[in-house]
């Protein structure tokens, strides 16, 4: 099989944008659909084929946009329809494709639908969101724990019973039982498909079919809530809604759809992403993003690069290719960068994100990067809270406080590894003021070493981060054993070097990394081949090392054989 016979959004590159961070071409300090369209030459340049938009829908914001007022409207941070209709005229000129963001698990507790929903109980509107009496004894319906913390049941005075949410009081859970709630989902879609958008991110799409018994969940060590999990994720009915979209709405439209799964499971994946089944195209894994996870929620370890194996290892082994398949990510709005996590974001930057862009790059899925990435953005050295704007972050200090007696100081230092704000640093594009951001004051503090870290100065630089990016997108899209070969890890417990082949009929590609700031000695054994009979394809290697008998510190090298020019 050859890349030609695949649909397009496999080989595909995707490029998420966070439109608040990204260009701001007003200078009220918020990026904007003008700031979008002024960069996609930029983005071609990279060698991006589709961006996916978070949302811009009309929102009070309080959960950045993930909490919508009006599926129809856009926020007029960000600009005027007019404005959507040209980035996305711009888009299809130039042969790039847009999936938008459709948070559908819930919306904002403004949303028409809950306003209502919550006036009466008669209200037409009444069953579209869940809704419980107190228990006997006066508490909430179950102990299920918030995604934000706090409780999952919030108490409404209006006509005395608990809604249900499962992020924040602000964020109510929609009932997709009822198909009045289905039918308005769908036409919400419908509507940015008959403009012409060619797919979606289905936003937390595994947890839209509950138990409506609503059972107490598991206890949680060191917390007085229960984790709800088993009773609302990947429920009973998911699939048979996910399909209902996908047949009523969604292939209609030839529209290609990656689902956020939470928790997903390998297997969980095949149901939603089997091509027979016709669900979605792809999900999200997330295990690989979780290896540095502290054992009490919310907290944080240093990688273990044995652990972060075993999880591609799971997914390539639990997902083969014919089953469906993985849409392999690094950094998101969700993720603090993962250079400051998995590499070093002082003296190897540039190094290990080279590194990483590439480790991840050779493995079979669709690949998706996050804005500044290409420029290896790095977490920022904040250490007040009122840096952080992320309502979660703030949530997540109030639980860790109160309930489970942090200081302030643990606090702030798990926050400066892993709070989400930093994916959604603005973007730093040259030495001007606010990176270039913004002529305004940016809405969130920026990185303050733009200085140093911005796009102007990787152009200007031959070996930057930029480069290798560019050079890694164009060189992903021809060597066709990613998308169609076998899987093989090497070396499995080895602490420092991850190595993987990817073979197919072609060609043997051989990745070799070292997750180390220091070098590395590499073994000869079970190499699939003399590297000096290989050609290098790719590599961020300062020095000639003729013998190879050492890898640099947070090296990265691809060797191809290739079996044509055995056959041949
Ligand atoms: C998704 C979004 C995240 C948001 C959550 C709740 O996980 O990516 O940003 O907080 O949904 O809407
Ligand atoms: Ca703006």
């Amino acid at each position: 099989m050859t890349q030609t016979t695949l649909p397009w959004w496999k080989t595909a590159v995707i490029y998420q944008i966070f439109p608040r961070s990204f260009n701001d071409t007003n200078g009220d300090g918020i990026g904007d659909f003008p700031g979008i369209l002024e960069k996609l030459d930029y983005l071609q340049e990279l060698g991006v084929d589709t961006i996916w938009l978070s949302p811009f829908y009309d929102s009070p914001l309080a959960d950045m946009g993930y909490d919508v007022r009006d599926y129809y409207k856009i926020h007029p941070d960000y600009g005027t329809m007019a404005d959507f209709d040209a980035l996305l005229e711009g888009l299809h000129a130039r042969g790039m494709k847009l999936l938008l963001d459709a948070p559908v698990n819930h919306t904002s507790d403004e949303h028409p639908w809950f306003v209502e929903s919550r006036s009466s109980k008669d209200s037409a509107y009444r069953d579209y969101y869940f809704w419980r009496d107190a228990k006997e004894d006066g508490q909430s319906p179950t102990d299920w724990k918030a995604h934000f913390g706090g409780h999952s049941w919030k108490w409404d005075e209006t006509t005395g019973q608990y809604y249900l949410n499962l992020f924040q009081p602000k964020q109510p859970d929609l009932n997709w039982d009822n198909p009045a709630v289905r039918k308005g989902i769908q036409d919400f879609l419908t509507f940015w498909l008959d403009k012409g958008v060619d797919g979606f991110r289905m936003d937390m799409i595994n947890l839209i079919s509950k138990d409506q018994r609503f059972p107490e969940g598991e206890p949680l060590a060191d917390s007085r809530f229960t984790d709800g999990s088993i009773h609302y994720r990947h429920g009973e009915r998911v699939n048979e809604y996910i399909r209902e979209l996908n047949q009523n709405v969604l292939s209609p439209y030839g529209a290609v759809t990656v689902g956020e799964a939470e928790a997903v499971t390998p297997e969980e994946a095949v149901e939603l992403t089997h091509p027979d089944r016709k669900e979605l195209q792809m999900v999200f894994p997330f295990d690989h993003v979780e290896v540095d996870d502290g054992k009490q929620e919310g907290d944080w370890q240093q990688l273990d690069v044995a652990k972060l194996k075993q999880t591609f290892v799971k997914w390539h082994d639990g997902l083969p290719a014919e089953d469906g398949w993985p849409a392999w990510f690094w950094n998101s709005h969700d993720q603090a960068r993962i250079v400051s996590r998995y590499g070093d974001d002082q003296t190897y930057r540039a190094k290990s994100a080279m590194m990483l862009a590439a480790c991840i790059a050779f493995m079979r899925g669709t690949l998706f990067l996050f804005q500044g990435e290409e420029i290896g953005m790095i977490n920022a050295p904040f250490d007040a809270l009122d840096d952080y704007p992320d309502p979660m972050t703030h949530s997540k200090y109030r639980e860790k406080k109160l309930e489970q007696g942090w200081s302030d100081e643990k606090f702030l230092h798990v926050a400066r590894i892993k709070a989400r704000d930093h994916g959604r640093l603005p973007m730093q594009w040259n030495r001007r003021e606010h990176a270039g951001f913004t002529t305004g004051t940016p809405w969130m503090r920026m990185h303050p070493d733009w200085p140093a870290i911005n796009l102007e100065a990787d152009l200007a630089n031959e070996q930057s981060v930029f480069r290798f990016y560019q050079k890694l997108l164009a060189l992903r899209k021809e060597q066709s054993a990613i998308f169609t070969g076998d899987f093989h890890l090497l070396w499995p417990d080895h602490p420092d070097l991850f190595a993987y082949t990817r073979a197919n009929e072609e060609q043997t590609l051989l990745i070799l990394c070292n997750y180390s700031d220091e070098a590395v000695p590499l073994p000869r054994e079970g190499l699939p081949f003399a590297l000096e009979e290989a050609e290098l394809l790719l590599t961020n290697k300062e020095n000639s090392d003729r013998l190879r008998e050492v890898m640099e510190p947070f090296e990265i090298s691809v060797y191809n054989r290739s079996k044509s020019l055995h056959l041949s």
